[in-house]
C-alpha cells in the first residue's frame, strides 16, 4: 500500500488483517490504528515517533492497553476524548485492563508551527494582554538597574550598545535607553515586537531603539561580534536554549561587556501572619491554572516545559558560565528560600530535575526581603496576575474550583478588597566578558 502523507508526517498503511493478525499476537510494540474518516477504512501505522493520521478525526484503537493509549496521546498535539463506553475516563482503573475497541475522537489542538519550544507567544497582536502583564507583574525598580550599570562600570564597560533579549512590550529597552546611547530590542516573535513598535514609538522614530525579530540562540547571525556593551536577557531564559544563546550573547559582547540575566517566579504572600492561609491557596490557583496548558501539549512543548520547569526549579543555577569567557560571574538572589516556578509538580506531567552549573570562583549572594520589588495586591490584582501569567490561559475558561479557591483565598486575605503585600523569589546572574 502507499504510505499516507499528512501534516509533514509520513505513516505507513498497513492491511486491515495484518492490523487484526497484530493486535491479536501478544501486546504489540506501538499500537495499530485503524481509520473510519474519509480516507478510507485502511489500517494505518504511524511511522517512528509520529502521530496517528493526523487530520483523521475518528479512530478505532483495536486490542490496546489503555495505559499505553494514554501515554501516546499525553504526546500528540490533539485534544482527544475517549467514549462513549468509558464515559468515567481517566478516572477509571487503567493499569491492566485490555479492551477490544476504543472509539477516539481527535480534534487538531494547534497549529503545528505553534508546537515550538516558543510556547510563550501571544498569536495575536495584543496591547491589552501586554498592558495587564506589565500592570500585575513585578516592576524592575531603579535601585536594581543601578546594580546593573554599577557592576557594568566596576568592570570598565562602556554605554554605547545595549542589547535587550526576549523584550515582550519592551519596558527593559525603555529603561536601558535612559543609560546607553543606543539599544537593540529582539525578541523571536513578530506578534511582540509589534506591541513593542506601538509601546517606544518615539524611541524608535529618533532611532533610540532598534528593534529586531530574532532568537537569542540565533543573535550573532543577525549582529556583528564585539559590538554590543551590554546584553540583558530579562524573565526569559528558561524559555530559550542557555548554552547555544549564551555563547551568541559572548560573540557579540565586547571584551569587558556585560551579561545581566535575571528571571522572578511565583508571588510570595509577604507578610508572615497571612502566608500560611494565603500561599497555598494561591498556589493551588496557579497549579490547577497552569496543569491545563502543561499537561495538553505536543511533545516539543512538553520538553520546552521540562526545561523551563528544570531551569526556574534550580533558580537558574544550570544555567553555565564557564571560566574561559566569562569572569567575576556572581549570582544575586533574593528570597531563594520559595520556590523559583509559577507552579508546583502537580501541574507537571514529567520529572522535575534541578541542576547547577556553578563554578567554585562564582560569588553567590542570597538575601531574603520580604519588600523586594514589592506590589500591594487584593483579591482583583491576584486575579490579574493569574490571568497575564501566561499568553495562552483563557480569561472565558470558568473553572468551578479555582473559583473556590479565589473565594477561600478572599476570605485568608481578609476579604475582596482587602490588600496584602506581595514579594518575589529572584535571581540576578551577572558575568563580564573577558
Ligand atoms: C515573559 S516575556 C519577558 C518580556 C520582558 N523581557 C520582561 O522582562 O517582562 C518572554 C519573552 O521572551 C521571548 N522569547 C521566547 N523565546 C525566545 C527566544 N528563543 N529568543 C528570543 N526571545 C524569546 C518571548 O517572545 C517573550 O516576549
Amino acid at each position: 500500500m502507499e504510505p499516507l502523507s499528512n501534516r509533514g508526517r509520513t505513516f505507513q498503511a498497513i492491511s486491515e488483517q495484518e492490523c487484526h493478525r497484530l493486535s491479536q499476537s501478544d501486546k504489540p510494540d506501538k499500537p495499530q490504528w485503524v481509520s473510519n474518516d474519509s480516507i478510507g477504512s485502511g489500517a494505518y501505522k504511524p511511522d517512528e515517533g509520529g502521530s496517528p493520521c493526523a487530520g483523521v478525526n475518528c479512530l478505532q484503537v483495536y486490542e490496546l492497553y489503555l495505559k499505553d493509549l494514554l501515554e501516546l496521546l499525553g504526546s500528540i498535539p490533539y485534544e482527544w476524548s475517549i467514549g462513549p463506553w468509558c464515559s468515567n475516563w481517566p478516572d477509571s482503573p487503567i493499569t491492566s485492563t485490555v479492551f477490544t475497541s476504543v472509539n477516539v475522537e481527535a480534534t487538531p489542538k494547534m497549529a503545528s508551527t505553534e508546537d515550538t519550544s516558543s510556547f510563550f507567544k501571544r498569536a495575536d497582536y495584543n496591547k491589552d494582554y501586554w498592558d495587564n502583564y506589565l500592570a500585575a507583574r513585578p516592576h524592575y525598580d531603579k535601585p536594581f538597574y543601578q546594580s546593573i550599570y554599577d557592576y557594568h562600570k566596576s568592570h570598565d564597560g562602556l554605554t554605547e550598545m545595549a542589547h535587550d533579549v526576549g523584550t515582550g512590550p519592551g519596558q527593559v529597552a525603555t529603561e536601558l535607553a535612559s543609560h546607553f546611547s543606543r539599544v537593540v530590542a529582539s525578541d523571536i516573535n513578530t506578534t511582540h515586537l509589534a506591541v513593542a513598535e506601538h509601546r517606544l514609538g518615539s524611541l524608535i522614530s529618533s532611532h533610540k531603539v532598534n528593534l529586531v525579530q530574532c532568537s537569542a540562540e540565533e543573535i550573532a547571525s543577525s549582529h556583528p561580534a564585539c559590538s554590543t556593551d551590554l546584553i540583558v536577557a530579562a524573565e526569559c531564559l528558561p524559555l530559550i536554549d542557555a548554552s547555544r544563546a549564551i555563547h551568541a550573547f559572548s560573540t557579540i559582547l565586547k571584551p569587558n561587556g556585560t551579561l545581566a540575566i535575571w528571571f522572578y517566579g511565583r508571588p510570595i504572600f509577604a507578610e508572615p501572619e497571612f502566608v500560611s492561609e494565603c500561599q497555598p491557596l494561591l498556589e493551588s490557583i496557579l497549579d490547577l491554572t497552569f496543569s491545563k496548558v502543561i499537561k495538553g501539549g505536543g511533545p516539543q512543548e512538553k520538553a520546552a516545559w521540562k526545561r523551563a520547569t528544570d531551569r526556574m526549579t534550580s533558580f537558574l543555577d544550570d544555567v553555565e558560565l564557564t571560566s574561559d569567557v566569562w569572569r567575576d560571574v556572581e549570582r544575586r538572589k533574593w528570597n531563594a528560600k520559595h520556590a523559583m516556578p509559577f507552579y508546583g509538580p502537580e501541574a507537571c506531567d514529567f520529572e522535575i530535575t534541578r541542576s547547577s552549573a556553578i563554578k567554585e570562583a562564582e560569588k553567590v549572594v542570597e538575601k531574603q526581603e520580604a519588600g523586594f520589588w514589592e506590589r500591594r495586591w487584593n483579591l482583583a490584582g491576584v486575579k490579574r496576575f493569574v490571568l497575564a501569567n501566561m499568553p495562552t490561559f483563557d480569561k472565558d475558561q470558568q473553572d468551578e474550583r479555582v473559583e473556590s479557591k479565589y473565594q477561600e483565598l478572599a476570605q485568608a486575605m481578609g476579604g475582596e478588597t482587602a490588600i496584602r503585600s506581595i514579594t518575589w523569589p529572584v535571581v540576578l546572574i551577572l558575568a563580564s566578558q573577558i
